[in-house]
């Protein structure tokens, strides 16, 4: 594994530190509707106050493409962490009443076109007034902007403890995962996981494929799909995922039945239907519950489970999210009781597992979601380059 500059150390006793946290999290109607990210990055918050350094935190929050949108600012997010707010990350007259052990968040790094753009001079200024840098935002670290690349040129940086977590943790699933090792892959977007499948087949015992990407599948392999969302476009990219497969020794499992309803609403009453008899009319909303079943017990017999993108509509509740929240618990149970090894990933699977309430009983739950996918890829992410010591 490659080793990463830490903060273990690092004495860090009234410096200025730059901690750069990814605090891009759901706000809806003025509330902010999932802490896990807020309160992952505790660790190195507090690290860096009991060692009595000047915290100042940045982040980004949406994508407000350099522009202030008053909805998008961090303010809500200090209020919950209980710390002072900055209005300006460019303003640092501040710094000098700051004290030890003292830390304030600025405002949303996005309302700055260099952020995005990753401008040598937006992470100049920004640097302006800091001793160090930390990067502790895993979930963005897959983006080549200012706070998280260019920022690095500026100041002495290192890895935050969440950063480092993750890549621990998610190298030594590539590495040296246990076998069985049994991956689950659902949601829509196949190009977003093409890459994902094609790693994952050389490292994994089995890979079942569910969601709207297993109706692709099983499109692609001339099953019907009624009036579902699918991607027809992608059937060549599923053939060769499958080639590559059968070449690996690999077996891919795909949905053998489906929840499926009238019309595309969550109120539409569910029927189970076999893959093979989908009719034209059907919309596929869910996996199906010999599916569930099937993949419930393939947990049983693997050693090491990665799961990510869920197997239907689970946002709209407990109808549609059936198969995803009926694994999720199975899975649950069998991290908490350590019979498994459990890495999970996505703003949408970490959903499913909160929506049955299950996420603290998983033993690895990652904060990325993009990040995660390209990391499990095999890239070496552009904010995590830069702290590779060698
Ligand atoms: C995320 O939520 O995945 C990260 O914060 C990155 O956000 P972005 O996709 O807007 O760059």
């Amino acid at each position: 594994m490659k080793t990463i500059r830490n903060l273990k150390n690092i004495n860090v006793h009234s410096k200025y530190v730059l901690l750069r946290e990814d605090f891009n999290v759901q706000i809806v109607d003025g509330i902010i509707t999932d802490t896990f990210r807020l309160d992952a990055s505790l660790n190195t918050i507090k690290r860096l106050v009991n060692a009595g350094a000047r915290v100042v935190i940045c982040s980004h929050l949406g994508r407000p493409n350099g522009k202030r949108v008053p909805e998008l600012s961090l303010r809500i997010v200090a209020e919950y962490l209980n710390i002072p707010f900055v209005d300006d990350c460019l303003r640092k007259d501040f710094l000098s009443n700051m004290k030890n052990g003292e830390v304030v968040l600025m405002e949303n790094l996005r309302f700055y076109i260099g952020e995005e753009k990753n401008e040598k001079s937006f992470a100049k200024k920004l640097a302006d007034g800091f001793d160090i840098y930390v990067n502790d935002a895993f979930a963005v670290s897959h983006r080549k902007a200012a706070s998280i690349v260019a920022i690095t040129k500026y100041l002495p940086s290192y890895a935050g403890d969440l950063l480092e977590n993750e890549i621990q943790n998610l190298t030594n699933f590539l590495q040296n995962p246990k076998h069985p090792l049994v991956a689950f892959v659902g949601g829509a977007k196949i190009d977003t996981k093409i890459n994902v499948l094609k790693k994952l087949v050389g490292i994994a015992d089995k890979i079942v494929i569910g969601g709207a990407m297993g109706t692709t599948f099983n499109f692609a392999l001339g099953l019907p799909v009624g009036n579902s969302l699918y991607e027809p476009e992608q059937a060549r990219n599923v053939m060769k995922i499958l080639k590559l497969a059968y070449k690996n020794n690999c077996e891919i499992l795909l949905p053998i039945d489906k929840g499926v309803g009238e019309v595309f609403d969550k109120n539409t009453k569910r029927i189970n239907r076999d893959a093979g008899q989908i009719k034209d009319d059907d919309v596929i909303m869910d996996d199906g519950k010999r599916t569930t079943q099937r993949n419930i017990d393939l947990l049983y017999t693997a050693k090491t489970v990665v799961w990510n993108g869920t197997f239907g509509l689970a946002e709209w509740g407990k109808k549609w999210g059936y198969s995803s929240f009926e694994f999720a618990k199975h899975l649950a149970h069998l991290s908490k009781a350590k019979k498994l090894k459990v890495i999970v990933g996505g703003g949408d699977t970490v959903a499913a597992l909160d929506a049955c309430g299950v996420r603290k009983d998983i033993a690895y739950v990652s904060t990325g979601g993009g990040a995660f996918l390209e990391f499990i890829e095999g890239k070496t992410l552009p904010g995590i380059k830069p702290l590779i010591i060698g």
